[in-house]
């Protein structure tokens, strides 16, 4: 197997390699003057399967036109199979039309994968499972979709919060908290939440919980602005919580995200390293997991042949 790690990447991909004990294969990449990108495979692809490590945010518009044409490319090249390991896929939390006229981002970025010749795509805690299942039998592109979470709780469970309530920032994302109240040993509950879909605010009323003097720790697959967690962190600390943490898989952390989270009251803040970040937190690497994916691929492919 050829790891290409893709400019977005470059870290978690040479991490990947290194756990599965193979190179990291080196592109070339450019920014040309007027902002298109350049992107060229220096190692012989053909006839090999070639997984490609990009991830898909900050800047998520430059980032998948990367991981489009560096797919492309080794389809081209003659690449036998194409694994892309895009941890954070950008877009697919629009995957249905909230507003009449709204673009369908998920299915356009699914038919562009497609298009580029990609068979296998690795995402870890995607937003919308349901959303993946359906996009998944409408295009020839298997899905294997990762979840960071146990590593974030197993974290947690080894620095205080042991026996912590977990929870889930809306009903959605439950299976997030369920399955980190699994390694934490604590409740389980979710916040009632809402956003006004034009002006982007969020309101959270947290559900009928008996929180008082407990830790508790909040489990998303994104912090974006740090408005959910913030309201999240707010919510449990006037409910009496003692320390409250919060875990994300995807830490986006725009603008004064990370400091609206900890203003919030938060005591830690955990995430994975799905997308490069400079913000100080814990940081908990999701490579084993990716590289596990991709040698259980691999052999998959070896026992069918
Ligand atoms: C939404 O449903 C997601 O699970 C996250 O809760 C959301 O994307 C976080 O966004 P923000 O940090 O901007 O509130």
């Amino acid at each position: 197997m050829i790891i290409i790690p893709g400019p977005a990447s470059r870290d978690l991909g040479e991490r990947v390699a290194s756990e599965m004990g193979a190179e990291a294969h080196a592109i070339d990449h450019r920014i040309f003057p007027d902002g298109e990108s350049y992107i060229r495979l220096t190692d012989p692809v053909e006839g090999e399967t070639v997984a490609i490590v990009q991830t898909t945010a900050p800047d998520p518009d430059r980032k998948l036109m990367n991981l489009f044409l560096m797919a492309r490319t080794a389809h081209d090249l003659g690449a036998e199979r194409i694994i892309c390991v895009a941890p954070y896929l950008a877009y697919t939390r629009q995957d249905k039309r909230f507003l009449e006229g709204e673009a369908l981002s998920l299915d356009v970025v699914f038919g562009i994968l497609e298009a580029s010749g990609v068979d296998d795509l690795v995402v870890v805690d995607a937003h919308n499972k349901s959303s993946l299942r359906r996009i998944e039998a409408d295009h020839d592109i298997e899905v294997h979709n990762l979840s960071a979470i146990p590593l974030l709780a197993d974290n947690l469970l080894r620095s205080g919060f042991e026996g912590a309530y977990s929870l889930s920032p809306d009903k959605g994302a439950i299976h997030l908290a369920e399955s980190a109240a699994k390694i934490l040993g604590g409740g389980v509950g979710f916040f009632e939440k809402t956003r006004d879909r034009t002006t982007g605010e969020i309101e959270m009323k947290v559900a009928d919980l008996d929180i008082e003097g407990q830790n508790a720790v909040v489990f998303d697959d994104i912090i974006s602005s740090g408005g959910t967690m913030a309201r999240a962190v707010e919510g449990l600390k006037s409910h009496g919580a003692s320390k409250v943490a919060t875990a994300c898989t995807h830490a986006l952390f725009m603008e004064g995200a990370r400091e609206r989270v900890s203003g919030a009251g938060a005591d830690t803040i955990v995430i994975s390293d799905s997308v490069q970040s400079e913000a100080e937190a814990v940081r908990v690497s999701i490579a084993p997991l990716l590289a596990r994916m991709l040698m259980e691929l691999t052999s998959a492919k070896l026992t069918t042949r």
